[in-house]
This record gives C-alpha cells, structure tokens and sequence, in this order.
C-alpha cells in the first residue's frame, strides 16, 4: 500500500518537479563529461565560480533514463529505478532537508483528500468541443511565479 501511493507521488514528481532548475557553483575547476544519443562525448570545463543550473525536468523528461518519458506510469517506481536520474528534491549534501517530511505529509495529505472527495474537471461550456488530450494539456500547463495575496 505504501509503496504504491510513493510510487504516484514520485511519478508526478518526475512529470511536475515542483523546482524545475536547482542552481550551484562550482567549488573547483573540474570538467563534466556529456555523452549524446550517438554516445558522442563531449568535455566541458567548467572553472571554479562558475554558474551551473541542474535541469530536472531535462534529466526526468530524459529517454535514455525513462522508458516512454511522457507517459504517466507509476510502475516504473515499483522495482528498481535510476536513483541518478530523479532529481525533484536535489541530491547530496544540500539536498532538501524536508523530503522525508513531505514524502509523508504529502502521501497524507493526498490519502484523506481522494478518500473525502471526489475530484473532477469542471465543465465549461467554452471548453465543450475540446478533445480529452486538449482537456489534459490546458489542466497541466503550467507557467513559473507565485501568486500572493
Ligand atoms: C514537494 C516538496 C518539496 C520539493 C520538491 C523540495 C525541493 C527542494 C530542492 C530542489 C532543494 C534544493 C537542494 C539543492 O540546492 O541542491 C530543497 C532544499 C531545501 N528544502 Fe525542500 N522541497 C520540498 C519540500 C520541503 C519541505 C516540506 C521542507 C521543510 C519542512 C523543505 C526544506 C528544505 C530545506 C531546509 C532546504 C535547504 C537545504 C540545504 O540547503 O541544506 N523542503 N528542497
């Protein structure tokens, strides 16, 4: 049971990382190595203060770590994953202190909301002729910012 619920959450995590560039700065001149879909390598350097921006939605949206990138499938969460390539809440030292909070708080929070609710789209009559995959590309657009009042 509670593997299954984590491995919704963590699947929407994968599509919807809720940070989508996590930003460093290199604490040594060092070289990163990128390998392309021809398996092409390429070196960059990269010197000490340099600016660096982890893409989580590149790494998480990558086919060479994610089988049909696109499709929101849980399973790939049940057996074994590439740890390496889901990053929603950084890695290493200055990874997210909170992760093991949310991981259960938000399970929680999402367990009492589905069992006390029913949650559905709401009908628009502007929206009527539009086709389910219209419908799912509206609903999950998203665009950056906070709203404050
Ligand atoms: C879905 C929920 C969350 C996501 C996706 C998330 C993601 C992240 C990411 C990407 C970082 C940056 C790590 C880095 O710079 O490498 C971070 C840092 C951090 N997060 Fe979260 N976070 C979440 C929830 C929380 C919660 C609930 C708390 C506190 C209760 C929390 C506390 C922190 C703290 C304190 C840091 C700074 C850690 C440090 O710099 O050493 N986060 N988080």
């Amino acid at each position: 049971m509670h593997s299954h619920s984590s491995s919704v959450f963590n699947e929407t995590l994968r599509l919807f990382p809720p940070v989508t560039g996590i930003p460093k700065e290199s604490a040594e001149d060092t070289t990163l190595t990128t390998t392309d879909a021809q398996g092409n390598k390429t070196v960059v350097v990269v010197p000490k203060g340099v600016d660096i921006t982890i893409d989580v939605p590149g790494l998480h949206y990558n086919p060479r770590y994610w089988e049909d990138p696109h499709s929101f499938k849980p399973s790939r969460f049940l057996g074994e994953w590439p740890r390496d390539a889901f990053l929603p809440f950084s890695a290493g030292a200055r990874a997210c202190l909170g992760r093991k909070f949310f991981e259960t708080e938000g399970i929680a929070i999402l367990t009492l909301l589905v069992s006390r609710y029913k949650i559905e789209i709401k009908e628009e009559p502007q929206f009527a002729g539009e086709t389910f995959e219209e419908k799912k590309a509206r609903i999950l657009s998203a665009k950056p910012g906070i709203t404050l009042t």
